[in-house]
């Protein structure tokens, strides 16, 4: 096997923590400027979570953890207790940014944790506390990308294509990515050929950040439109569809970028395998079943232009679900970094995450 070259695999981080500022790589300006988002406090930190500046269920996990470190800098407390306390609005209005990707609520429990430890006199200082917690977070999630790229390339045969959705990549997440990551290690690995991108209308996540993302690392890739999937795999193009998730529910349920559970129910018609991949931090064992996510629904006006130039005739409605649910039946295997869930159901996922 192929060892990766991490080096050229993961040059793009799309959060930086400066020790006083959090910069965040502007995703609604690539591909063609490089431009940051310097976020001073929290409720900054929140605005560029709901406006995309910052996207991706595990990026956006991150860089509220760093928006807590922030609000810790404008709270004034003798002691962790006083703190926790006062700086709960703050862990509320960054929660709220985003509905759909557990990543967030989980981080900050995280977060809410290490003050509580801190509280009980076992953190240190719980300033200190936090600014470590959120480092942790976000080293944990590089290291667990990582073990994820591996492990759902070994799934892949060799000379296979695949179909991605959305942006899974270093873009979305503290680097490598999820999805993509599976698909960087296995072009490292020599077991895929051929690399698909669907555009993910509205917001282009596909053709605006993943094949940029791809393109940075030397590894072809074909854009196509999301219409174009099924033909695509009629054809025989792709063995794998590969994709991220924002929630993955008890039952196996996933929510991920709209667009995703057409996909699935294509891939099963034409023999194609389905494969999620995301770490343990998307896994909500507290949520039965897909049903039960709340699916963030955005400005129709995303619908109506393209790269913000209207296309639509005034006066047309639209509607823009921007998350949807794929059932677990429809899946061959969720891939974590604590193992493969295969032909996912709440047996098997208790077995993993209960364990
Ligand atoms: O609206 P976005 O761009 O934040 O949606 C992102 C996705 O749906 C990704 O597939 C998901 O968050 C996984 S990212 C590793």
């Amino acid at each position: 096997m192929t060892d990766i070259d991490y080096a050229r695999y993961d040059r793009i981080r799309p959060i930086h923590w400066t020790g006083d500022t959090l910069e965040l790589l502007d995703q609604r300006r690539l591909p063609f400027a490089t431009e940051y988002v310097t976020c001073g406090d929290s409720d900054a930190v929140a605005a560029a979570i709901q406006a995309l500046a910052v996207r991706g269920a595990p990026a956006i996990g991150i860089a509220a953890a760093w928006g807590v470190v922030l609000a810790a800098r404008d709270i004034e407390a003798d002691d962790a207790a006083q703190a926790a306390g006062r700086i709960e609005p703050a862990l509320q209005r960054l929660n709220a940014a985003r509905p759909t990707a557990v990543n967030l609520a989980w981080a900050l429990a995280r977060m809410r944790a290490a003050m509580l430890r801190a509280q009980a006199g076992k953190g240190g200082d719980w300033r200190n506390a936090l600014e470590a917690e959120a480092r942790a977070i976000e080293t944990e999630d590089l290291a667990a990308n990582r073990a994820m790229g591996v492990l759902g390339a070994s799934l892949i045969e060799e000379g296979s294509g695949v179909l991605t959705h959305c942006n899974t990549g270093s873009l979305a997440t503290a680097g490598f990515g999820t999805a993509l990551g599976v698909i960087r290690a296995g072009v490292a690995q020599g077991r895929i050929d051929r690399v698909f991108a669907g555009e993910t209308r509205p917001w282009n996540q596909g053709a605006r950040l993943t094949v940029w993302e791809l393109q940075q690392d030397g590894i072809d890739a074909t854009l196509i439109a999301d219409a174009a999937a099924s033909h695509l795999m009629k054809g025989g193009g792709v063995q794998w569809v590969v994709v991220g998730a924002d929630r993955i529910c008890a039952n196996g349920d996933v929510a991920n970028k709209i667009g995703t559970y057409q996909l699935a129910i294509a891939a099963r018609h034409h023999g194609v395998r389905f494969m999620v991949v995301a770490p343990s931090s998307t896994v909500d064992m507290e949520t039965p079943s897909g049903e039960l996510i709340e699916i963030e629904e955005r400005d129709p006006g995303e619908l109506l232009g393209v790269g913000g130039s209207r296309t639509v005739a005034e006066g047309v409605q639209a509607w823009n679900p921007v998350f949807d649910i794929t059932p677990a039946a429809l899946i061959d295997a969720i891939v974590t970094e604590k193992g493969i869930v295969e032909r996912p159901d709440t047996a098997s996922m208790q077995s993993l995450f209960r364990g």
